[in-house]
């Protein structure tokens, strides 16, 4: 990639490390910075242009890694800042950005700042945080939820206020209407940009400004039973403020001291709310994560509603991305079981727009059962038995069929998929047909077709379990046929508008095959047509 390209982000294709679970260098069982450094040349033959590192910086690890006690250290269970400053370079040697999670809407508890905001009503950082008297009947301000269960308001008996917190009680949300707050997040920012990290995925930026008058948040009317508890209430007022928007476009102006980094936002909002975080004449987030797929009924109607939807919806200019699966969400391979994974995975890499990998998913890892006494995320242990667990997608990466699969040299923090000593890198690599060697062929037909890459989106019109599209781009056309469903399926030509042949199946057989009147396709089978390229 050349290192000037300002549009680096919108060619290339992101890979998340959760890096507790990728790779553990020294035997303690979590992974580490020196890990991920060892595996960089595994990413570069995956083919990826991007790591997204999720928070490596010290905390007590109520939420593993997003409750902050220092936003510029390292936590000395990843290693140091030596070999963050060694991945940094390590990762750029190998044609890799760097980029880093921002988690700006709360700290840790134990951050110096709470620490000393809660100390008393007059510290100077006290109105850093979100405190307010009790309600008249001396409980919380309002009824606003927390989303890892209870309310989000936690009483300090010492200062006879409560505290807002989104998440855990250990999580209390910063203050962003406060300008010293926005002032010293802006620092860390630049202290990290500084160091030529290459942009950040901003952790709940949708959350950060909160309504001024702290009203009651209205019922939901629609909630489903075996939801989680806070869905019981509508996020009104605690969330998705217009003044957000302020805020985002001066963290992007903080991105852009810098030449070439991205800024990238989490944003669980419905596709018309989400694309205004883009921000007027597009000052927003460069990428504000489009997570439509990770909920959808996985069907080619749905899907195809999904994309049209979306792409209608973008501001003029903005850059379209996609995701598949991430650390707090069940893993693909699971949703949509292991056929419709590669169905999944040839959707990911021919949609316009860029793809964001999660580890472990090119490998068809599945969430792995926990047992309740191997449960660690804090939400399923304040929500238990509904499912919203979020270990079993953060088990360890499968790399060989050594003991604890080549993870690490004892014991991990979460268990192990049972058919790990199959299922792993080493075995899928030497295998031709491997989900991992489709991603690996995805990846390097995307890097070699511009239609692809940038070329425009046409819908086609098809039937039943079929999602039908073209990439067009200025010398070519390439088509995108999917079967999602378990029974043959049949397309005549006239839909897909050409002859040509088959680039790539995702079963991986019929490379190079001519279409000309019908295209069969098999159960669960996806194939990529265009022109035969030279
Ligand atoms: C984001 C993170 C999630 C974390 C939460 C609170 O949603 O992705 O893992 O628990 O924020 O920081």
């Amino acid at each position: 990639m050349d290192e000037r390209d300002g549009d680096w982000w919108r060619h290339g294709i992101f890979y998340q490390v959760y890096p507790r679970s990728f790779q553990d260098s020294n035997g303690d069982g979590v992974g580490d910075i020196r890990g991920i450094i060892e595996r960089l040349p595994y990413l570069t033959r995956l083919g990826v242009d991007a790591i997204w590192l999720s928070p490596v910086f010290p905390s007590p690890m109520a939420d593993f890694g997003y409750d902050i006690s220092d936003y510029t250290g390292v936590d000395p269970l990843f290693g140091t800042m030596e070999d963050f400053d060694e991945l940094i370079v390590a990762a750029h040697d190998a044609g890799l950005k760097l980029i880093l999670d921002l988690v700006p809407n709360h700290t840790s508890d134990q951050h110096p700042w709470f620490i000393e905001a809660r100390s008393s009503r007059e510290n100077s950082k006290r109105d850093w945080y979100i405190w307010r008297d009790p309600a008249s009947d001396g409980g919380p301000p309002n009824n606003w939820l927390s989303e890892f269960g209870g309310p989000a308001w936690t009483y300090d008996d010492a200062s006879s206020q409560y505290y807002y917190h989104a998440f855990l009680a250990e999580q209390p949300d910063l203050n962003w209407r406060n300008p010293e707050v926005r002032q010293a997040i802006y620092d860390v920012m630049r202290f990290w940009l500084g160091k030529g990290i290459d942009g950040f995925r901003v952790d709940v930026i949708w959350h950060l400004i909160k309504d001024a008058e702290f009203r009651d948040n209205p019922p939901n009317l629609h909630y489903l039973e075996g939801r989680p508890p806070h869905e019981r209430i509508l996020t009104q007022y605690s969330t998705d403020q217009p003044e957000v928007h302020t805020v985002i476009t001066e963290m992007r102006r903080v991105t852009e001291e810098f030449d070439n980094r991205v800024l990238i936002g989490e944003v669980y909002l419905p596709l018309h709310r989400l694309v205004a975080y883009y921000g007027n004449d597009l000052r927003g987030a460069q990428m504000p994560f489009n997570f439509a797929l990770l909920s959808t009924l996985w069907s080619a109607r749905s899907v195809e509603t999904i994309i049209a939807d979306y792409e209608k919806a973008l501001p003029i200019g903005a850059w379209p991305n996609w995701v598949l699966g991430n650390h707090d969400r069940p893993r693909v391979a699971s949703r949509v079981g292991a056929e419709q994974a590669r169905i999944a995975a040839m959707l990911l890499l021919t949609l316009r727009g860029t793809p964001t990998l999660y580890y472990g998913d090119e490998i068809g890892m599945r969430q792995v059962p926990i047992a309740p006494n191997q449960v660690r995320d804090p939400f399923e242990k304040n929500v238990p038995g509904i499912g919203a667990g979020r270990d079993g997608c953060r088990t360890p990466m499968q790399w060989s069929a050594e003991a604890y699969g080549g993870f690490s040299a004892s014991t991990p923090w979460l268990p192990l998929a049972h058919d790990f000593a199959h299922d792993n890198v080493v075995n899928l690599e030497a295998d031709r047909g491997s989900i991992l060697n489709l991603y690996k062929e995805l990846i390097a037909l995307r890097r070699g077709l511009p239609e692809l890459v940038s070329g425009s989106y046409e819908p086609a019109v098809a039937q039943g379990d079929i999602l039908l599209y073209r990439r067009r781009g200025e010398d070519g056309v390439v088509v995108i046929a999917l079967n999602f469903g378990g029974q043959p399926a049949e397309i005549t030509s006239s839909a897909i508008g050409f002859s040509n042949e088959i680039l790539l199946s995702t079963l991986m057989d019929r490379q190079g095959e001519k279409v000309e009147g019908v295209l069969d396709l098999r159960p669960n089978e996806g194939v990529i047509l265009g022109s035969p390229r030279v």
